[in-house]
């Protein structure tokens, strides 16, 4: 039986609870129709990227201590070369040249990683895809103007070569669409290197209903709090998915992780 005194604490926290909500919408509607918080705009990006930067911040001293396959942190010197490392220890971890796998790079441009993966990875069967503008950058990315980073389709000899040009937002769903049951039943190396939030945000949306247990994504500029680090964090966030770290490079600029 429900006693007298604690229906009334019940009534009285219920009474406050509707004061609180009240308070809090009327101060919000206020600040909309007010706009006082503009007052704040040319502090924006201070404001941004201390938020975003103490996530980053957060996320690598949470991570820095786990069992990974190479972790350079904290290392005061980078060198960009050390993915290939990585690349090498996650071939021998994961037996990637033992079965068939599907690499998708996002982000080709002249073909340093994509070649080096191409390399790397003999098994016959393997297939490998590369997804470019190949026209450059389609957005300014920090001191990079749109356009940077342009590279004609790279000239390979190897039949399981794939390049799809166009901007990924156009070109992904009609390649799923096409290759669905190979992407859906092959592991799967992605490879993001787009560095743009944007495009590695749509990316990884649109790969989601294709991705197993056991999938290897990596980023190539994971630590750049406002693109890949915010994309890896949104998808992750939004999609409930569990990407496990595997390896990570020059302070967690390249990280790579195993979908769980
Ligand atoms: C850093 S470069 C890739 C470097 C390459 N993986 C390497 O290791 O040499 C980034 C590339 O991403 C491409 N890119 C960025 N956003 C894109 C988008 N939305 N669609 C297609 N390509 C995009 C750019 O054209 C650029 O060539």
């Amino acid at each position: 039986m429900v006693s007298c005194r604690s229906l009334s604490i019940f009534c009285t926290s219920m009474s406050l609870n509707t004061k609180k909500l009240s308070v809090i919408k009327f101060t919000k509607d206020f600040l909309l129709a007010s706009r006082l918080l503009q007052l704040f705009q040319p502090f924006n990006k201070f404001f941004g990227f201390m938020y975003n930067f103490n996530l980053l911040t957060s996320w690598v001293h949470k991570h820095k201590n786990e069992k990974l396959l190479m972790n350079d942190f904290y290392n005061p010197k980078r060198n960009y070369d050390n993915r290939f490392n990585s690349f090498s220890a996650i071939i021998e971890a994961y037996k990637l040249n033992d079965t068939p796998i599907c690499y998708l790079e996002f982000g080709v441009s002249g073909g340093s990683s994509f070649r080096w993966w191409l390399k790397n990875c003999t098994n016959k069967a393997s297939r490998f895809f590369g997804f470019d503008t190949f026209e450059g950058l389609p957005e300014d990315w920090g001191h990079f103007a749109k356009g940077a980073m342009q590279a004609g389709i790279p000239e390979v000899n190897d039949d399981r070569v794939k390049f799809i040009k166009g901007i990924f937002q156009d070109s992904l769903n009609g390649f799923l669409d096409e290759n669905s049951a190979l992407i859906k039943n092959t592991r799967k190396v992605i490879h993001m290197d787009a560095d743009l939030f944007t495009a590695t945000l749509f990316a990884l949306s649109q790969l989601y209903p294709y991705l197993n247990k056991g999938d290897i994504i990596m980023f190539d500029e994971f630590n750049v709090y406002n693109h890949e680090f915010m994309a890896y964090r949104l998808f992750t966030e939004c999609f409930y998915i569990k990407l496990r770290p595997i390896s990570a490079q020059n302070n967690f600029y390249h990280a790579a992780f195993i979908v769980e």
